[in-house]
Formats: C-alpha cells, structure tokens, sequence
C-alpha cells in the first residue's frame, strides 16, 4: 500500500510489428463470397496482415525488440514478462516462457494471460498490480496473435475480420505519485462464452477427427450479439475508469481502442460525447489482431505524435469471455 502511494508504474516505450504479407478485401473475394465493398463498409478493413512462417512468439519477440529499443532498456533488466494471447505457439509451455528464450532475458517470472481481445489491457493491471506489491521494477508486457491459424477460411462472417501480429510495452516502476497508469477497469461475463469461442481443442472437446471434421478448432461468433454487447460493455468500462480518475472526456486527447470494427468505434465515440478524430483508427491496415490491437495502434499513434507528454491517453478493449476492461494512462 505505502510502495503505491509513493509510486507510479509508466510506460516507458512501446514497439509494435506485423508480418510482411498483405490479404486484401480483393483476396479474401476469390476465396469467399464476399466483396470488398461489403467488408469497407460494414467493418471499414481493407487488409490484414498474415503470418507465413512466423509463430506467435516470434512476432512477440520483434515488437519486444522494438518496445525495449524505444524504451533504452536492455533485456537484462527486465523483471517481469506477460504475453497476452489466444494463439500460443503451444497449448503449454506457455508463450511467454518461449519468448523469453528468444529475448535472452534473465530467469524472471514469465506467463500468459488469456482474455482475448481485452489481455493486453488485463496484462497492463495486472502488471501494475505485481510491481506495486511486489517490487518488480521493469516489466515487458506483449499482446501478440496469430489469429490466421485459428480462422475458418471457408467462412465469410469470420475469415473477412482477422490478422496477425504484435504490440510491447515497457513499463517502469518510477518513485513519483500520479503518473503512468492512472486508472483502470477490468471485467467479464462468462454466460456468453458461446457467442464468440473456438469450440474444441480443450478439456470439453479434445481434438479428434470428428471436431477436425466438424471444423471446430476454428472461431466461431455471432457478429450481431458481439457487436451489441461490445458497445454497451467498452462505453461503460471506459466511463468507469474515467470516473475512478476523475477526468472528464473532454481532457482526454487520445482514445486507442481495440480495432474490431468502425462501425463499433463510431458508436463508443457517440456513448462517451468524444469525437471520432480523437481516436486512434487502423482497423484498415491491420483488422482484428485481438491482444495485439491496442498494441500496435498505441505504437502507432506514438509515432504519428498523436499524444504529447502529460495527456490523457484512454485505452478500451472487449472480447470473448466475454471480456472487457478500459485504462487511463497520463504520458510521460
Ligand atoms: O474482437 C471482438 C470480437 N469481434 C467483434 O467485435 C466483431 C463484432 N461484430 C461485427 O463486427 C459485425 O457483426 C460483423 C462485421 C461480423 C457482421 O456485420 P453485421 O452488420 O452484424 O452483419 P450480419 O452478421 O447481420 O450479416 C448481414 C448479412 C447476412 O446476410 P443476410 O442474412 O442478411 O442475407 C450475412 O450472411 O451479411 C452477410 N454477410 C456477408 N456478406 C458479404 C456476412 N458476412 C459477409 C461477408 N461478405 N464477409
């Protein structure tokens, strides 16, 4: 308690990467009926990158790299690494263990959180939350997916919506109250776990030729019941995790939510009286990559210098779980 009065935990850099292979709406029509003109306008994607050779800890790895460049810290300094993810390259050892081999960190705790689309956002409280009691002084937090391998090809309510890739954040533990992370909400609602799943592969349904035949180790959702719930569940969290800071919308200057359709966006920016120029957007160029969504977008808004030193920076996430959880980060 004393250890979180006196501190903060900040981000101190974020990288991002995303495989070289582009799929287009054009594509994805010569593979399913679909057109571009229905996937632009009813989820505002016009590409998505795939992985080919690549895992999920490999692209984990690359953004890591690029987080831990930006933030001028060394591997070796690292205290704690989560990786968020619903694509692991093993039903275990976990991720996260795999990706620390890679980055050649010491032997520091390493694991997975599975909150779909929302564990980057539950990896950064829960973060917080170790470092604060726990004294960890640098923690590596990723969201990474390769959601391609899970994706029915054959279905064009799903297949039209995914891509692959990965987002990293330093966070630092620093002596200074009020800064960083300031506010968070997390929650879940496991009644709906049927609405947005992938049936078989685990204790329920083990693999077997008939859940492979039945194509059951792939996505499935109900689009509509997502959609709805998605924009009730982020316009709450993000209310919530405002109040609990006492900030009002207006003072905040970027809102980075996860990328799963404009049309979803646009309804957030309606329920929070914030304007949609006001949100990071690149659903276009990447789709849904779940964990890795507000990742990459919040790199990609730091770059583009979409948000200075001292702003308001709003995060808001909602997946299967169903899964929901928003954060309110003043910059360094
Ligand atoms: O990461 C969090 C989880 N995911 C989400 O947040 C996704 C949430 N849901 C959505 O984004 C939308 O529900 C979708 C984009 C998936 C679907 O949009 P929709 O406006 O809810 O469409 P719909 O499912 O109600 O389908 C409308 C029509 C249907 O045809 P009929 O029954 O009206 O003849 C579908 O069969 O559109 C048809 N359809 C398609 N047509 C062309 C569905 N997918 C496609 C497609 N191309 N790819």
């Amino acid at each position: 308690m004393t250890v979180e009065k006196a501190s903060s935990v900040i981000i101190k850099g974020v990288g991002s990467y995303a495989p070289p292979h582009v799929l287009t709406n054009d594509d994805l029509s010569k593979i399913v009926d679909t057109s571009d003109e229905w996937i632009r306008t009813r989820t505002g994607i016009r590409e998505r990158r795939i992985a080919k050779d690549e895992t999920t800890s490999d692209m984990a790895t690359k953004a890591a790299q690029e987080a831990m460049r930006n933030a001028g810290v060394e591997p070796s300094e690292i205290d704690l690494l989560i990786v968020a993810t619903v694509t692991g390259d093993h039903p275990f050892p976990s991720t996260s263990c795999v990706t620390q081999h890679k980055l050649g960190l010491r032997k520091i705790p390493c694991f997975d959180l599975l909150a779909a689309c929302s564990g980057f956002l539950y990896s950064i409280d829960t973060a917080k939350a170790l470092m604060l009691s726990g004294g960890y002084k640098k923690a590596l937090i990723i969201g990474a997916e390769k959601l391609s391998g899970i994706t029915d090809w054959d279905d064009r309510g799903t297949c039209v919506l995914f891509g692959d890739g990965a987002g990293a954040a330093v966070l630092e533990l620093i002596d200074e109250p009020g800064c960083g992370i300031i506010a968070g909400d997390m929650g879940a609602d496991g009644s709906e776990r049927e609405i947005l799943f992938v049936p078989a592969g685990g204790s329920e349904r083990p693999a077997s030729e008939k859940t492979i035949a039945d194509r059951e180790h792939f996505i499935k959702m109900q689009g509509n019941q997502v959609f709805k719930n998605a924009v009730v569940a982020m316009g709450r969290s993000a209310k919530k995790t405002l109040e609990k800071a006492g900030i009002s919308a207006d003072e905040v200057a970027c809102v980075v939510p996860h990328q799963a359709n404009i049309r979803i966006i646009e309804a957030i920016s309606n329920r929070l009286g914030i304007g949609i120029e006001r949100f990071k957007i690149n659903l276009d160029r990447f789709g849904n990559t779940s964990a890795a969504s507000i990742p990459i977008a919040l790199d990609e808004a730091m770059r583009n210098s979409r948000f200075k030193s001292g702003d308001y920076i709003l995060l808001v996430a909602f997946g299967a779980g169903l899964t929901w959880a928003s954060t309110l980060i003043r910059w360094q």
